[in-house]
């Protein structure tokens, strides 16, 4: 139906950017984790999918729909690809941008077989005339025609086959109200700790057929970002380095050059971070500064700078938002070697 999955693929020079490149799109096929029991780390999530998903099996009955929030390359397709195995359902994937009148939208679900698992990804960006088609396809499996104009306009209500919709979105504030609340099981993906990517590195580099110590791996988890997906990719640059410096064996030390000399430092920050906290901090005095000043003085636009930089450098605490606008904390002062902070508004946070 023309509606496959169509990742958007960045600047494939951005190491520590989450958003798929080309080459991850080729390469993830091999590490996406296939089955709830491959899936490393977010325990919570996990555990109680689990649970739901037996209980659904057991009872016969179609999962409750399950919406899925976090960062780019945190698993998010991947759950949905697991939550189908787990199943033993068909996927279907759509990407939502690509759904354009409500007949598409409607296509797809009249297409769907009982059981069925239908991914779309980006749900945020459906819209809103699009988005009303599936509240009552979601809620009563039904399909609300509206044939005719004007007056002698008719709704049809079809039935669907019980299907689980399984949403996905890097945007948590931009679902809205009335579809978040009809999804039955909604979870938050959380940045994975460092333990965790560890394990996805090895076990990426055994699918790789990559030997690489674990003082290796300790240091590419390190500089991740919390995400498994730029975790993957630093492991392939690396394995280069190894490879054409070394025996191809990936040490502490191999890493770690390796890392070093692509310019990503030891908390997984690369140039583009880098501008953005200085910048913060040399022109505009640490903050408050609004978002699209900062995309303006940095060249990035403003949806990435919130989407794919931001929410890292909150995590690790090295940026926060206010009402005012973003500002840098006394240790982003301190991890580029500025002096601590004058603005009272930073200090009065650090301390
Ligand atoms: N929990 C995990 N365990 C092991 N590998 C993982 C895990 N989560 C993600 N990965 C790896 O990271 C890659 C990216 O994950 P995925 O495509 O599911 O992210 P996403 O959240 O859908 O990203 P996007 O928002 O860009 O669509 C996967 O192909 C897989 O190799
Ligand atoms: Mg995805």
């Amino acid at each position: 139906m023309g509606l496959e999955l169509v990742e958007s693929p960045v600047r494939s020079n951005a190491l520590t950017i989450g958003q798929a490149t080309l080459e991850d799109v080729n390469a993830e096929q091999s590490l996406r984790p296939k089955s709830l029991d491959e899936y490393i780390g977010q325990a919570k999530i996990i555990n109680n999918l689990r649970i739901f998903l037996k209980a659904a099996l057991r009872r016969g009955e179609a999962l409750d729909h399950v919406l899925l929030f976090g960062p780019p390359g945190l698993g998010k397709t991947s759950l949905a690809v697991i939550v189908a195995n787990e199943l033993g359902a068909n996927l279907k994937t759509v990407h939502a941008p690509a759904v354009e009148k409500s007949g598409d939208l409607a296509a797809i679900l009249t297409n769907l077989e009982e059981g069925d698992v239908l991914f779309i990804d980006e749900i945020h960006r459906l819209r809103p005339q699009i988005e009303e088609i599936l509240y009552p396809a979601m809620e009563d499996f039904q399909l609300d025609l509206v044939i005719g104009q004007g007056t002698a306009a008719r709704t049809l209500k079809l039935d669907l086959p019980k299907f689980t919709l399984v949403g996905a979105t890097t945007r948590a504030g931009m679902v809205s109200a009335p579809l978040r609340g009809r999804f039955g099981i909604v979870n938050h993906l959380d940045f994975y700790p460092r333990k965790d990517l560890e394990i996805i590195v090895h076990r990426s580099a055994e699918i790789l057929n990559v030997e690489i110590e674990s003082s290796g791996a300790t240091e590419l988890a390190r500089r991740a970002r919390g995400t498994p997906r730029i975790a993957n990719r630093l492991l392939r640059r690396v394995r280069d380095y190894a490879e054409v410096l070394g025996d191809g064996r990936i040490s502490g030390t191999i890493a770690q050059k390796a890392l070093d000399s692509m310019e990503v430092d030891r908390f997984g920050l690369d140039e583009v971070d880098r501008k953005l906290l200085t910048t913060i901090i040399e022109k505009f005095d640490g903050g408050p500064v609004g978002v699209g000043t900062i995309a303006a003085s940095i060249s990035e636009d403003r949806e990435s700078i919130e989407e794919m930089i931001e929410p890292y450098l909150i995590q690790i605490g090295f940026l926060n938002r206010t009402p005012r606008g973003r500002i840098c904390t006394a240790a982003a002062y301190k991890h580029f070697g500025f002096d601590p902070p004058a603005s009272q508004e930073i200090q009065a946070m650090a301390s």
